[in-house]
């Protein structure tokens, strides 16, 4: 019995020090192996720093500089590895070593650091996030043994400084960001059709035609407004070489990507004999796909070649990312060359001309020692030999990919997209659309269930795309990038096991100190108040529940306008909707508020809540928030958010909304989606019948799609009279023409509210 208790205490010791929840130090990410033990250590000005190897100093540089920064003093450096007070950097080369790995031990005397050369720059991230907020000349550090390595070895961020450009100041900026968090990884999104960014001597038109655009879309797609300011910049050779050991010096590899053969309009502008047609082009203004690509010919095979020749000198690393996403094959249909190509090459169609001049560019890359990587569509038409696959379209790609023993990188829009909304649009500024909430991130795991053991080898590690049609400068990069970059550390660094959201959000809010210290434009989202309509079990009454993490804080709001605050009403449990009301909420902890408060209008009208049904469903692909979306009293918000709507790929939508009851009725409205960019067309005629008994219907009306009310309401105001069935049949816009985006495919008919009264 007390050889039973004891393995059984010892089992409890055992699992208390492996566990990784109870570590509430500020951070992130959250290493592998910590325990914190009593007692501390003593950073100041009086401390020493010793080292085993030259290649350390760039480091001690490097954490003196954050030192004289923040505390105003530097650690001296010392030959003598016995002083009291010392931090001992010793450097590991050996094979054994796990690539990245470090152990850190403080104790009252001594601060001891192991690992090879990124270890060490890691272990004194970890160091920097403990010293968070003390500024002063003294920092208190606790003691504990820390034993660390990353979970992936492709721990990336991407910024798109073509749709917007940055400076080379905050390139370092932002650089710096992804250092904090043990990324290693910088993809460089360099060109695209709003503009061309990095200096080609070869080709001088490339940045001083094609890094300028005469104009620049300006708010929601759908309303196609422009500005007429030149708007541009590109990188020098010489700040890019700056930028490269900058990187280097805080173990991030640059992935520079040069697109192609689509979303290449800047290049086409500054030497248009590269397209089909060789017609003039302009730097794009507008966001989207364009169709005028690289022609694959020859002589722009040659083009690329050499761009390429200057690319690699410039960045070491051993990818080079060519796109690969999003390229209409249009023009090379028309096109005499291309199509010659097709032929002498014995090529099926399009997608295999566009494999063939992908594996080209690969060949010519693997030649000069490098690799390529490309966004998922490279493996349409065939996978070039040795690419890897960056699956940003979900994980599908990125699935295919690695059972066919190609690496991968992961990632899709779902978790891994920083331009989408991170809270409910209502409360954020503009964005491209979406919803990649910070839990959203940090629940993301890279390894698909598809894939076996020796298929998850191949998913070496995942990265978040920062696309910046709709994030004009710095500031909102950062507010976009953070903390979400911090959630993506945790996904990537810390095994499996050892992630806990919980806990995450505890040192997450802790950690904000020192964002605040590096004033850092960091997002609040994740205080956010969430509304959400729902429908009792029987259907009979409508309730709005507002939701945030209980651990976060308490929920206030008021019902009559007022700003709530914590006199308020506390919310604990779901209010329910009669008729109209407006719910205004905010998060309060300690009696401070944190985030925003958001408000919500609700109006309820005969038809919320009701029945409906369809004699040909939605999609499955956008059908997430169900029928009842449409009945809930609740008008999607533009942009789109998925799950408030329903959509229909090339088929009509037929419906009837059952009343329960006859009743008088004189109005009914439906919203419709215009995002012809996405393949989703307005209906082009919404026929309306009326019913009394549900077998015979009277038409009432009907309208055409230039009747439909600012593109996305058609409302039908009629003689008022007795109705319990409504069917609405709006009609699909058919195969989209040629010219437009997705041309010859399906068009998709999106709709949401129905309101009758
Ligand atoms: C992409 O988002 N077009 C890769
Ligand atoms: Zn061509």
């Amino acid at each position: 019995m007390i050889k039973r208790l004891f393995s059984f205490i010892f089992i409890l010791i055992i699992s208390f020090s492996s566990s990784q929840t109870d570590f509430t130090l500020p951070i992130i990410p959250l290493p592998n192996k910590c325990k914190i033990i009593k007692g501390e250590f003593l950073l100041s000005k009086k401390t020493t720093i010793f080292y085993n190897n030259k290649i350390l100093l760039n480091h001690i540089n490097y954490f003196n500089d954050f030192l004289k920064k923040n505390n105003q003093f530097e650690l001296l450096k010392t030959n003598d590895s016995s002083k009291i007070n010392t931090v001992i950097l010793q450097c590991i080369n050996e094979p054994s070593q796990i690539n990245e790995s470090y152990q850190l031990i403080i104790n009252s005397e001594k601060i001891i650091i192991k690992g090879d050369t990124a270890g060490i720059f890691y272990a004194l991230q970890s160091i920097i996030q403990l010293i968070n907020n003390q500024t002063s000349i003294k920092i208190k550090l606790p003691n504990l043994i820390i034993n660390d390595e990353p979970a992936f070895k492709w721990r990336g961020m991407h910024l798109d400084v073509s749709r917007h450009f940055f400076p080379i100041s905050f390139i370092k900026r932002y650089i710096d960001f992804l250092s904090l968090y043990k990324l290693n990884v910088f993809h460089w999104h360099l060109t695209d059709d709003q503009g061309w960014r990095i200096e080609i001597k070869k080709y001088p038109k490339l940045t001083e035609v094609g890094a300028w655009r005469k104009g620049t879309m300006f708010g929601k797609y759908s309303d196609s407004n422009y500005d007429t300011i030149n708007y541009g910049g590109y990188y020098t050779q010489e700040e890019i070489k700056d930028v490269v050991a900058y990187a280097q010096k805080r173990q991030i590899t640059i992935l520079p990507e040069i697109e192609m053969p689509g979303h290449s309009q800047a290049a086409i502008a500054s030497y248009p004999f590269l397209s089909c047609t060789g017609n003039p082009q302009e730097v794009a203004k507008g966001w989207g796909v364009f169709e005028d690509v690289f022609c694959t010919k020859d002589s722009t095979l040659q083009f690329l070649k050499d761009v390429l020749d200057e690319v690699m000198v410039l960045f070491p690393g051993k990818y080079i990312h060519i796109g690969g996403d999003e390229c209409p094959k249009t023009r090379w249909k028309k096109c005499l060359q291309c199509q010659s190509i097709i032929k002498k090459e014995n090529l099926k169609d399009e997608h295999e001309l566009q494999s063939y001049f992908i594996k080209r560019i690969e060949k010519y890359i693997n030649s000069k020692g490098r690799q390529i990587i490309g966004w998922d569509e490279i493996l349409e038409g065939g996978l070039a030999p040795n690419a890897t696959v960056m699956s940003w379209r979900g994980e599908d790609g990125g699935i295919a990919a690695a059972k066919d023993n190609h690496s991968v990188v992961m990632s899709p829009g779902t978790y891994c997209y920083f331009d989408h909304y991170q809270a409910s649009p209502s409360d954020e500024p503009l964005a491209i659309g979406g919803f990649t909430s910070l839990e959203k991130v940090y629940s993301y795991n890279p390894i698909p269930k598809e894939l076996n053991d020796e298929q998850k080898k191949y998913v070496i590690g995942a990265q978040a795309n920062v696309w910046t049609e709709y994030i004009l400068n710095e500031k909102q990069v950062e507010y976009m990038s953070m903390p979400r970059m911090a959630a993506l550390s945790e996904v990537l660094w810390t095994h499996l096991e050892n992630k806990n959201e919980t806990n995450f959000l505890v040192r997450l809010q802790k950690h904000f100190t020192l964002l605040d210290n590096l004033k850092v434009n960091y997002a609040k989202a994740l205080y956010q108040i969430n509304y959400k309509i729902r429908n009792d079990i029987n259907n009979q009454k409508l309730f709005i529940e507002l939701y945030a993490n209980s651990t976060l804080g308490d929920i206030y709001y008021s019902l009559d306008g007022s700003d709530p605050n914590i006199n308020s009403i506390k919310y604990n449990a779901p209010i329910e909707l009669n008729g109209q009301v407006n719910i205004k909420s905010a998060l309060y902890k300690n009696d401070q508020i944190k985030g925003k408060i958001a408000s919500r209008q609700y109006q309820i009208n005969k038809a919320t809540n009701k029945k409906i049904i369809f004699k040909t469903p939605p999609s499955k692909y956008y059908n997430s928030g169900g029928y009842f979306t449409l009945l809930n009293g609740e008008s999607a918000k533009l942009p789109r958010i998925n799950d408030q709507w329903l959509g229909w790929s090339g088929d009509d939508i037929n419906l009837i909304v059952n009343l329960d009851k006859n009743q008088q009725i004189s109005h009914l409205e439906i919203g419709f989606l215009k995002e012809e960019l996405n393949w989703i067309y307005l209906p082009t005629e919404v026929f309306l019948y009326l019913s009394e008994d549900g077998i015979n219907f009277t038409e009432i009306d009907k309208l055409k799609s230039n009747q439909i009310k600012e593109d996305r309401v058609a409302e039908f105001n009629f003689k008022k009279q007795k109705a319990m069935y409504a069917k609405i049949i709006a009609k699909n816009y058919g195969k989209i023409l040629s010219g437009k985006p997705g041309a010859g495919e399906n068009s998709w008919l999106f709709c949401d509210e129905i309101k009758i009264n």
